[in-house]
């Protein structure tokens, strides 16, 4: 039997990368022989979208089996899992219904961990190796649950002054978490959407190995078209362009989450 791991990707500013990262680690990691289950978190349907048509995410959305409604019905989120055309490769999809889910949450007694109580059976299966869930841009209740429910969180930050800004807000919601969690690891922090060339991303490098306390990965995400024509396609980009740039970093990341993972 597996002993499975869960990660989070969160981060309270949109735009940071995390469905991006969160599906093509999944991918990545799934390419390279492990089972993944993929838990969409986010009302925007992004992770979904990184593998299904519009057509077919706003059918499982608008439908009764996605999270909402299994959070709502405090249910064994097994019966929700859906196949991804990738092999060892699964997701629960979300719904556009998620955005009430505070309002869900809020009657609910020990509201924080109802995540964590879905998918308790899903790890004790032991079934799958990973468990990737993207969290929205947010840092409320919801957010708490995504990672109450998770071993470690990793943190995508976009190499611009905006996404610096609100990272220790971040980090501070972090700690509050871990007093309630305190089994949660952060993983650190990596770089997503980098233009290397530029001096401002040479700046925001330096900052963030300054930053006390935070650990910043070796792998960088830098800027490839290739990633919107792969989510235009409905495909992470792993998948779908094997031979691009960011297919090879996000292949190196995954390994290196893993390594990480496993110490
Ligand atoms: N490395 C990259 N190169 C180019 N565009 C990217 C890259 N990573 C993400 N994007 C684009 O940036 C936008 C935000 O990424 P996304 O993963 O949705 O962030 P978040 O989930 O944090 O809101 C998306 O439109 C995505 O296509
Ligand atoms: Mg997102």
């Amino acid at each position: 039997m597996k002993k499975t791991v869960t990660i989070c990707f969160t981060n309270n500013k949109g735009g940071s990368g995390k469905s991006t990262t969160c599906s093509n680690v999944g991918a990545a990691m799934a390419r390279a022989g492990k089972k993944v289950l993929l838990v969409d978190g986010d009302m925007q349907l992004n992770l979904s979208l990184s593998f299904f048509s519009e057509e077919k995410v706003l059918e499982m959305a608008a439908g009764e089996m996605n999270l909402y409604h299994a959070i709502g019905g405090q249910k064994d989120l097994t019966d929700y899992i859906v196949h991804t055309p990738y092999e060892g490769l699964d997701l629960i999809p979300s719904s556009t219904q998620m955005s009430s889910i505070e309002y869900e949450l809020f009657t609910k007694w020990q509201r924080e961990f109802i995540l964590k109580k879905c998918l308790q059976k899903i790890k004790a299966a032991g079934t799958y190796d990973y468990i990737l869930i993207d969290a929205p841009p947010t840092l409320g209740g919801w957010v708490m649950n995504i990672l109450c429910a998770s071993d470690r969180v990793l943190v995508p930050v976009e190499a611009s002054p905006w996404g610096m800004f609100g990272l220790a807000n971040m980090f501070d919601f972090l700690d509050e978490v871990k007093e309630i969690a305190p089994e949660l690891q952060v993983l650190g922090i990596v770089i997503t959407k980098a233009d290397t060339r530029k001096a401002y991303f040479k700046q925001t490098l330096e900052t963030l190995k300054d930053m006390d306390g935070i650990r910043l990965l070796d792998s960088v995400i830098r800027v490839d078209s290739s990633i919107e024509w792969a989510q235009d396609a409905s495909a992470p980009v792993v998948e779908f362009k094997k031979s691009s740039r960011s297919a090879k970093e996000y292949t190196e990341l995954a390994e290196e989450v893993m390594d990480r993972v496993s110490r």
